[in-house]
């Protein structure tokens, strides 16, 4: 049963819990992760609360909770859910006070929702995703996972309205990530994306594919590429928590590689499903 949880409640997704003062709806003052379960089992959780603690912090957020007691209240959530895939999206915000840009001193909210997992349609894995190239109008730091998703809203539904699955972002002449995901090219031989830096996310899928490249010695490098590197790429994917490893197959009006998935691309999922099932 798909189940919410607001502030030590759980409840019905349709239950009404949250205040109108709440910081996260008023301000989008709070950070967050989404964590998918498989077969009942979390995918790397604590690299995802790890990155929460460091968003939560970043933006000045002081939360009692550390991360056992988090890990602990998902556990219990999605044991009470009896779902087995699902997504856990987990959010902290400034709590709820009347309205004032001033940090209020009050204690923070906690919002969880857990659903059924939806995988992606096997046409979009089988066939791969066409994108566009958007201008990366987002802030300096979105190295947090702020609420504040405005931005990559606005760029997502240009994607959609563009028949596209996916933006991808550019800001200073290199591709950053995209609106909801990593972004990688496999030029000769060798998986290239863009460094960690304040202006990208990292992607604990990014993480997940970074380590399966290691361990079967593909050539991996953090470099910034630009636009043009990208048309010219042998072989596009993008990784998210949701997305996992999906392959590009157009961007813009270019067709990539034979514009079918690339071969590193899906051995790449293959493996990835391996991490998946041994969990
Ligand atoms: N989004 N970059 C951005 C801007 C993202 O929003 C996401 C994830 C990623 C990939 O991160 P990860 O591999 O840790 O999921 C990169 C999640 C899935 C979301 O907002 O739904």
């Amino acid at each position: 049963m798909e189940l919410g949880y607001y502030n030590g409640k759980f409840v019905g997704l349709d239950e009404k819990v949250v205040p109108i003062d709440e910081r996260g709806h008023q301000f989008g003052d709070g950070v967050y992760e989404v964590i998918r379960f498989y077969d009942g089992k979390p995918f790397m959780m604590t690299e995802h609360l790890e990155r929460l603690i460091r968003s939560a912090n970043d933006i000045k957020l002081q939360m009692s909770e550390g991360l056992q007691e988090l890990n602990d209240l998902i556990l219990e959530g999605v044991a009470k859910s009896q779902l087995k895939e699902c997504s856990v999206y987990l959010q902290i915000t400034r709590g709820i006070a009347s309205r004032n840009h001033l940090f209020p001193n009050v204690p923070v909210s906690i919002a969880m929702t857990i659903r059924e997992a939806k995988p992606l349609s096997a046409e979009l894995r089988e066939k791969g995703v066409a994108t566009i190239i958007l201008e990366d109008e987002r802030w300096a730091n979105c190295y947090i996972k702020s609420l504040n998703l405005l931005p990559n809203i606005l760029a997502k539904q240009t994607a959609h309205e563009a028949g596209c699955y996916e933006a991808i972002l550019v800001r200073d002449g290199y591709v950053t990530e995209g609106t909801s995901s990593n972004v990688f090219i496999v030029k000769n031989g060798c998986i290239i994306t863009t460094p960690l830096h304040k202006h990208i996310l990292p992607g604990i899928t990014r993480m997940a594919v970074k380590n399966i490249a290691e361990q079967l010695n593909i050539p991996f490098e953090e470099k910034y590429y630009s636009p043009e590197e990208l048309l010219q790429a042998d072989e596009i994917f993008i990784t998210s928590t949701t997305a996992e490893v999906l392959p590009v197959v157009k961007v813009d009006k270019t067709t990539i590689g034979s514009g079918t998935p690339g071969k590193l691309t899906s051995s790449l999922y293959g493996e990835f499903q391996k991490v998946v099932e041994a969990l």
